[in-house]
């Protein structure tokens, strides 16, 4: 048993996603314990007394859950950074074999130790910095047996360190430089039986010069029968009409929406697909930041994650991350909240987010008493200590 004696606690509550306005609605209580069992929040009551199992948090909130990451990836691309910032464009790169194709070649050359190794320092960041639970993806194969490496890999991982992460299946990332783009849709399509032994979340590109929703309509409505949850690239590089089809099908998210209008507004909002917008890939490419306040003011639900990946966001750090929601997207530290925790569960099917009685909650303890203080001074690190699985990490 874990008592926590909490200065201050913010946290969603109730059921989820939070859509719109009710992003903004969070449980806050001063001088409060809470009394955790076997990763479980048995009770959240006035505080009494200290005692030996006391832990001491200025704030507590939930931990932190990003959305949207490409985590297992194999080395970087830090020669395109350089060419981006001296004027190269990121499609340019990509146009001209380098860019996704890149990190093919070397996903493709790595042994699943080898990913493993250099993914793993990552994951103590994400925990170091208050993040218990990630999305990752395959999408760097694009050959089954590759793809199936990157999958692997994310077991591997999920059994030797503390952050989970959620696979997601990429095949349709790029169309290989060796293919014919319906070629290799066909050859997705045949992987997926085996693909859902790793995964049950299938994801996509679809975007200018990549996967355009006509033609993987049939692959996605396949995927869909076998029991595949839907997740989109939409829309980042040029309105395809992305995010239409996603509402269409019942995709859980659509993630970017760098290009939508109101339209994608207006579908969005009344559907129970959750915009997924990563501000460190607006900020790391120069390009548009979504409109989160247009989404939440007309009723959508958003989850925030940090796309981190080699090439158009080697960023992860998620106070920084909340400081570009706070100032680009306009979001208010509630909903940014919401947004990184409950939201973020959602998309990821997962029992957390929500510091509340009956439920499985993992836990941040920050050392400042403001919410604020941590998208404010992004560069510091608040976290004090985490508790992931009942596992408490002091720092
Ligand atoms: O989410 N948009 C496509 N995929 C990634 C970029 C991957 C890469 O450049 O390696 C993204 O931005
Ligand atoms: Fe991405």
């Amino acid at each position: 048993m874990i008592k926590i004696h909490a200065e201050h606690l913010i946290t969603p509550m109730g059921s989820s996603p939070k859509k719109g306005n009710e992003m903004r609605k969070l449980f806050e209580t001063f001088d409060t314990d809470i009394i955790i069992d076997k990763g479980k929040i048995l009770d959240i009551k006035k505080h009494k007394s200290h005692d030996d199992y006391t832990i001491e948090a200025k704030l507590v909130t939930p931990a932190l859950i990003d959305a949207h990451t490409h985590i297992p990836f194999y080395g970087k691309r830090a020669r395109e950074f350089y060419l981006r910032a001296r004027g190269k464009s990121y499609s340019e790169i990509f146009e001209q074999g380098g860019g996704i194709h890149n990190s093919v070649k070397m996903i493709r050359n790595a042994s699943i130790d080898e990913i493993v190794k250099q993914n793993i320092d990552y994951l103590k960041i994400f925990k170091r910095n208050g993040i218990c639970a990630i999305e990752g993806k395959s999408g760097y194969g694009l050959e089954k047996i590759n793809e199936l490496k990157q999958l692997k890999s994310i077991t591997v991982l999920n059994e030797i360190q503390d952050i989970k992460i959620i696979p997601t299946f990429l095949g349709l990332h790029a169309i290989p430089l060796e293919e014919n783009k319906n070629e290799y849709i066909k050859k997705v399509e045949s992987w997926l039986e085996d693909i859902k032994k790793f995964t049950n979340t299938i994801d996509v590109f679809c975007d200018k010069g990549v996967f355009l929703p006509d033609d993987i309509k049939e692959l996605f409505e396949s995927a869909k029968n076998k029991g595949f949850k839907i997740r989109f690239h939409a829309d980042e590089i040029e309105n395809v009409g992305a995010t239409k089809f996603a509402v269409k099908i019942g995709a859980v998210s659509a993630d970017h929406l760098l290009k939508i209008g109101d339209e994608e507004i207006e579908l969005l909002s009344n559907s129970n697909t959750i915009a997924t917008l990563m501000p460190g890939t607006s900020f790391y490419l120069g390009e548009p930041f979504a409109n989160a306040r247009k989404l939440i003011d007309n009723g959508a639900a958003i989850a925030l994650g940090s796309d981190f990946n080699p090439g158009s966001c080697p960023i992860f750090t998620p106070s920084f991350i909340m400081h570009l929601a706070l100032r680009f997207l306009k979001m208010e530290p509630e909903e940014i909240l919401t947004a990184y925790t409950l939201n973020s569960a959602y998309v990821l099917d997962i029992e957390n987010g929500k510091i509340e009685p009956g439920y499985k909650c993992d836990i941040a303890l920050w050392n400042t008493n403001e919410f604020l203080d941590i998208p404010y001074m992004f560069d510091q690190n608040f976290l004090k200590g985490i508790i992931i699985n009942g596992k408490v990490t002091m720092y």
